[in-house]
């Protein structure tokens, strides 16, 4: 059997250097907003600790939106179209497209991730299950500009962003990624999961679950910081704050000190006082008008979308028109 590690590496994306940690982790630590990117919780544990929430009974999106993919696969092929060009925006293990794989039958598939090797190994994986696929992955920040190989002729671009992975975004980050993702997928579109706004018990018990995995997901952003910057962190001096914030429409996630505590970063000492909070995350949640409203000023058009019955979760095809702004652009 050939070694999944044989497969095509990925090709790099251009874009933004090594984000820095250190220097994001010292930002947060020193004044307010004492917040930091949830894009730090994805190291190998964190990732682990992240598959493990998509399986916990009260973690409902991933589960809910798998449903949805599952059970409307024929309509949305039929919406989206068969033969495209599909590239999905933080793909990561690959594993949802799988549901849509037989249905859409892409002419090609370009999975962008920012973990070169998650993303090569997810790739070789999918290439071995679906032996005439073609899967071109491309490791990069797909928040960043992204240029993608030109597209195959004749073949639509489709675009894949599942995962409510658009709640991490703030509002203005969401217009902007929408935005470079119309210009990008122009005359095809945009396969968007996202989250609906619900019961705040509900959402209360997706960012509270019972297992604690949450709050080692959440605390595992600190024990990041002392394997890889030499931090002194005790990630057990900080509790998991997790709550819906009703006005804004989005979970809060928090690592808010339970003493005052002193912690050393790269030579300098941070004093932290008892019920400092570090913001460590959001989640916007969408109404379904919401989330296409943004859509529309991104410069999509709004074609169908697709919900469970308990109206927990979203999933939106956006057409991306030809045409933008009324003019030919590029
Ligand atoms: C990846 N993202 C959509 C998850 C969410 O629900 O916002 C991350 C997460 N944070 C806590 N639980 C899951």
């Amino acid at each position: 059997m050939r070694s999944p590690r044989l497969a095509v590496p990925p090709l790099d994306l251009p874009g933004e250097a090594e984000p820095s940690f250190q220097a994001d982790l010292r930002r947060a630590l020193a004044a307010p907003p004492h917040a930091i990117s949830p894009k730090y919780f994805y190291d190998a544990e964190g990732s682990r600790l992240f598959d493990r929430i998509c399986g916990l009974p009260e973690y409902y999106p991933t589960r809910t939106e798998c449903a949805i993919l599952q059970r409307h696969a024929a309509d949305i092929a039929a919406q989206v179209g068969t033969g495209s060009d599909l590239v999905e925006f933080g793909a990561g293990s690959c594993s949802k497209v799988r549901l849509l794989l037989p249905r859409l039958q892409p002419r090609r598939y370009l999975p962008i991730d920012i973990s070169a090797q998650h993303l090569q190994l997810a790739a070789a994986e999918l290439v071995s299950a679906y032996p005439g696929l073609v899967v071109v992955p491309l490791a990069g920040d797909y928040l960043g500009p992204v240029r993608l190989p030109p597209a195959l002729p004749g073949a639509r671009r489709v675009g894949f962003f599942p995962g409510s992975t658009i709640g991490n975004l703030a509002p203005q980050e969401a217009l902007q990624f929408l935005r470079g993702a119309a210009r990008l997928l122009r005359g095809g579109g945009l396969l968007l999961g996202a989250d609906l706004v619900k019961d705040p018990a509900v959402l209360h018990a997706a960012y509270n679950d019972s297992q604690g995995v949450t709050a080692a997901f959440n605390r595992n952003l600190l024990a990041r910081a002392n394997r890889e910057l030499g931090t002194d962190f005790d990630p057990g001096g900080f509790w998991h704050g997790a709550f819906y914030n009703a006005a804004l429409q989005r979970i809060e996630m928090h690592l808010v000190s339970r003493r005052s505590q002193r912690v050393r970063l790269a030579g300098d000492a941070f004093d932290i006082p008892e019920g400092l909070a570090l913001h460590t995350e959001n989640s916007y949640k969408y109404t379904v008008a919401g989330l296409q409203s943004l859509a529309g000023q991104a410069g999509f058009r709004p074609a169908a979308v697709w919900t469970d019955e308990q109206a927990l979760f979203s999933v939106h095809w956006l057409q991306a028109p030809d045409e933008m702004d009324g003019r030919k652009d590029g």
